[in-house]
């Protein structure tokens, strides 16, 4: 049998979006869903994507792969090796999408087709993307429901995605992604509706993933506990940008922006203290009605007039760490000017 991934071994590509910025027509009236948003991920990394509800992360992901529909605008790059994405047209992004990068919706009953079994749609992925005869593809379709841990495969391989629990369908999903042996895997809350020990199941197989396969991602979760298992790096998104970006263990140790600072002060700590969860105060704003500078600062105890005035843009604090916030910046400046050792740079 083929390898899974008939790109293994081959240098993979990377991922670079600079100031990718998407505008959505609705019925009343534009909205800016999100905005300058920059990230890099190398070949086989795994970016996680946090953010409250509404962060803009769902519209991050498919506007990388342009999947917004006719009403929503993308501007920037999404530079994919040496393609940009957004200027690829729609007919070479159907050779990307699915193969090259694929994508795991956070409505399994969306992205599957309810009129075909679960055998055809992995089955159309597989004849898509590889040149297998059909014994191999069957074969492969098997191995792909037992990894994501279907069990009894073989007799439910003529299923409709309606007759699996919603946990089985998010499986059958992910399945159906990992068919295509992507480079790079969106993945929008894959584990979300999943019961603890199959969500370690799947986060097992993704790491494994990663390793045999040097498969990338980014990894969309409300769940930093699965950030602390899965990720390399985390994005915390806030109304629509980027706020604070960096290494795991440096933004779980030393959350720089205030919002991050709320989110991690939110998760319980095993066998910490028995502290009340704390909720940061407000709402998020409506993306109609953003806030004027920082869209943080009518929530933030820290701000300044500067706050109301400017949007703070994303400076790199140290190596690979960066965060949007005046507050952050200037008191980095302070210690700069106590011990110079370098600027600040644009993320
Ligand atoms: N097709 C669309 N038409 C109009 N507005 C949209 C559309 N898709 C997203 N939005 C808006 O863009 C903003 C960002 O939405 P997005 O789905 O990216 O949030 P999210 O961070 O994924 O939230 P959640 O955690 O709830 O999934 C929201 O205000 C949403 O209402
Ligand atoms: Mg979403």
């Amino acid at each position: 049998m083929p390898p899974l991934s008939p790109a293994l071994g081959t240098a993979g590509k990377h991922l670079d979006v600079r100031g990718l910025t998407t505008r959505i027509r609705t019925a009343r009236g534009e909205i800016t869903a999100i905005e300058d948003v920059s990230l890099t991920l190398a070949p086989g990394e795994i970016l996680g994507l946090v953010g409250e509800s509404g962060s803009g992360k769902s519209v991050t992901l498919r506007s990388l792969l342009s999947l917004l529909g006719p009403r929503a605008r993308s501007t920037g790059s999404v530079n994919w090796g040496d393609e940009d994405l957004l200027s690829l047209g729609e007919k070479n992004l159907r050779r990307i999408r699915g193969s090259e990068i694929a994508m795991i919706f956070q409505e399994p009953m969306i992205a599957l087709n309810p009129v075909l079994t679960v055998h055809r749609q992995i089955d159309e992925s597989l004849c898509a993307h590889t040149d297998f005869n059909r014994a191999q593809r069957r074969q492969r379709t098997l191995e792909l429901l037992g990894l994501v841990g279907i069990p009894d495969a073989q007799r439910r391989l003529d299923d409709y995605p309606h007759q699996f629990s919603g946990g089985m369908r998010q499986r059958v999903m992910i399945a159906v992604a990992l068919a295509g042996a992507p480079q790079l895997l969106l993945a929008d809350e894959p584990t979300t509706a999943l019961d603890v020990t199959i969500q370690e199941q799947i986060i097992k197989l993704l790491l494994r993933l990663r390793e045999e396969l040097h498969m990338g991602m980014i990894f969309v979760t409300h769940d930093l506990s699965v950030v602390a298992q899965l990720c390399d790096r985390v994005a915390v998104m806030y109304a629509g940008r980027i706020v604070e970006s960096g290494p795991v263990g440096e933004i779980f140790r030393r959350p720089r922006h205030p919002y991050t600072q709320g989110l991690m002060a939110s998760v319980p700590r095993l066998g910490g203290e028995r502290l009340p969860l704390q909720s940061i105060d407000g709402t998020p704003p409506s993306l109609a009605a953003l806030p004027g500078g920082c869209s943080f600062h009518p929530r933030c105890s820290y701000r300044s007039e500067l706050c109301l005035r400017e949007v703070p843009p994303l400076l790199t604090l140290s190596e690979g760490h960066a965060a949007a916030c005046h507050h952050v910046q200037a008191s980095e400046r302070l210690k700069q000017a106590r011990q110079p050792n370098g600027d600040m740079r644009h993320a």
